[in-house]
């Protein structure tokens, strides 16, 4: 019986992904190309295609992948744009914006979510659950939250420090070796440095602990992948992203995982019940990464009631 993370499952050996589980293991980050995913170009532009207009849709500004918003934005208060990373003050201009909820717009997002190489992967850095029979058997891996991060040109207010973070950093320290979230970054551009990648620090989850600046900034390597690669990496390695340099748009469409015991950012047994999260390549696989059949949280109560037995 597989009794930690380190350990290959079926899913990982059947697939051939021993390699992405061996750059997961030693650098916390491994990027996977279409060729391995199966991701089609169609899907590709589908995802792009429903992100740009729900943009136009939420800001009110046209907006194209090779030219970016075809106007200036900016934050509704400095409240609401002030981000958690800036090194300064002021609110940064507005040149990222999260989309969040994608999988209740379209099938496209939800079929990402289920694809087996990534999913095995995220399952790979998460483990079995086993308690309480894993409350539905199987893996302990459950959907956190979808977003989608649209950014064009400009610092976007990361600094010096380019915003290194570990994603499970809300859990307390000790953390052990199974992640308890992970990520699964679908490129949707082209990742290159000059145009904005994702920043990380190799080796850097081996630390179980958060980035120690200014030493952690200047290890950060870009994790550059051409469009349609999957980049997944627990919530133990130090990551950010680097300013974007270029025109025109960084797309990414980022189905978000956390442990079976960890809090969810997004309430998705509540949120996604009325949506239709059948819809997609792996309602079973959807059903399991939803939770709808976890023990935990409930809704009444679900351990059975004793009753006086009847006498005479
Ligand atoms: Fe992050």
């Amino acid at each position: 019986m597989r009794t930690t993370a380190t350990q290959l499952s079926e899913e990982i050996t059947g697939l051939g992904l021993e390699r992405f589980v061996l750059e997961l293991e030693s650098d916390g980050l491994t990027i996977v190309p279409p060729e391995v995913t199966g991701v089609t170009p169609e899907l590709l532009d589908r995802c792009t295609e429903v992100l740009c207009r729900r943009f136009e849709e939420m800001t009110g500004c046209p907006i194209t992948v090779e030219g970016g918003p075809l106007g200036e934005l900016e934050w509704p208060t400095e409240a609401a744009g002030k981000n958690h990373f800036d090194d300064n003050e002021r609110p940064p201009p507005a040149t990222q914006m999260i989309i969040q909820q994608i999988l209740q717009l379209d099938r496209c997002f939800r079929d990402l979510a289920v694809n087996p190489v990534a999913d095995a992967l995220i399952g790979h850095l998460m483990g079995p659950s086993d308690f309480l029979g894993a409350a539905t058997g199987g893996s302990a891996r459950r959907l956190s939250s979808s977003n989608s991060f649209l950014k064009w040109q400009g610092d976007y207010g990361y600094g010096s420090g380019l915003g290194l973070h570990c994603d499970q950093g809300l859990n307390p320290l000790p953390w052990g070796r199974t992640a308890l979230t992970a990520n699964a970054t679908w490129c949707l551009t082209d990742y290159t440095l000059e145009g904005g990648a994702l920043a990380y620090v190799p080796g850097s989850h081996r630390s179980n602990g958060h980035p120690v600046q200014p030493r952690a900034a200047e290890k950060a390597v870009p994790a550059e992948a051409p469009r349609g690669s999957v980049i997944v990496f627990p919530g133990t390695t130090w990551h950010g992203a680097f300013p974007k340099k270029t025109p025109g748009l960084r797309l990414c469409a980022v189905p978000y995982y956390r442990h079976i015991a960890v809090l969810p950012q997004e309430n998705t047994r509540i949120t996604l019940r009325d949506t239709p999260w059948e819809d997609c390549a792996d309602p079973k696989r959807m059903r399991e990464l939803i939770g709808f059949d976890d023990m935990f949280p409930y809704l009444e109560q679900n351990q059975s009631v004793p009753r006086l037995a009847a006498t005479g």
